[in-house]
């Protein structure tokens, strides 16, 4: 399915821009050492964008696929990229910043609503669109993205303040050293981890009638992961 390959081609670029020294400076990636450090900054930034561009060029040329739903799906995807600038903008802005505890869990689902969530939302829904699913469905899918989108990034968060980089396969204890703002620090691991099955609760509420039990095993997956 091509819309699959395109949203994994705009994740990987969106992993190998946010390990760069600019970015999250990170070195390490899926236990490997990160892009950049293999093949250097230029190169990395030129496949960021080569992949963005790949993954565009793949589902535009799903020609099996009646052009209408082409566009729509190519504007879920570009739409994505654009809140993942805004949301890791927000995410570098915020670092050092100190907040009272509201307003940091506001500023907080702010970056992750754009930074993570749609990225998320938009493999959901994509197969919707691409498959000629109704407007109900697609809108469903879309709510079920935002909620495993942004318990994947609380659970992130979690495993950031509590597990070893061999464990996770990149640099544990980031958040901490990089002074983000992250779900442990505004509200706590034990809050944090209530309001990740919390999330996974709705994001099961939004399958309800659907026949899609990999879609129900992933979000039990991603609030269960340990790495
Ligand atoms: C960035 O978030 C992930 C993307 C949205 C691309 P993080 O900076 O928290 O990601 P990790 O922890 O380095 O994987
Ligand atoms: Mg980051
Ligand atoms: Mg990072
Ligand atoms: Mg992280």
């Amino acid at each position: 399915m091509p819309a699959a390959g395109a949203v994994e081609m705009i994740h990987a670029s969106s992993l190998i821009l946010d390990d760069l020294p600019c970015m999250d400076n990170d070195s390490l990636r899926r236990g490997k050492p990160s892009n950049h450090i293999v093949f250097g900054e230029s190169t990395s930034l030129l496949a960021v964008q080569a992949l963005a561009a790949l993954a565009q060029k793949m589902v535009s040329t799903s020609l099996e696929v009646p052009s209408k739903r082409v566009v729509q799906a190519v504007k879920e995807m570009v739409g994505a990229i654009e809140r993942l600038v805004v949301g890791q903008a927000a995410d570098l802005a915020g670092e050092g910043m100190s907040y009272e505890k509201d307003e940091g869990l506001i500023y907080l689902e702010f970056i992750h609503d754009h930074k993570t969530t749609p990225l998320v939302q938009v493999s959901a829904v994509l197969g919707s669109i691409m498959g000629g699913g109704s407007d109900e469905e697609t809108e469903r899918l879309r709510s079920y993205g935002k909620c495993i989108g942004l318990m994947y990034q609380v659970v992130d968060d979690v495993l950031d303040a509590n597990k070893s980089s061999e464990e996770l396969g990149k640099t544990a204890g980031k958040d901490l050293m990089s002074r983000k703002l992250t779900y442990p620090k505004v509200m706590g691991v034990e809050k944090a981890r209530k309001y990740a099955e919390m999330l996974n609760k709705e994001a099961q509420k939004q399958l309800q009638g659907f026949d899609l039990a990999p879609l129900s095993s992933l979000a039990d997956f991603i609030v269960n992961r340990q790495n």
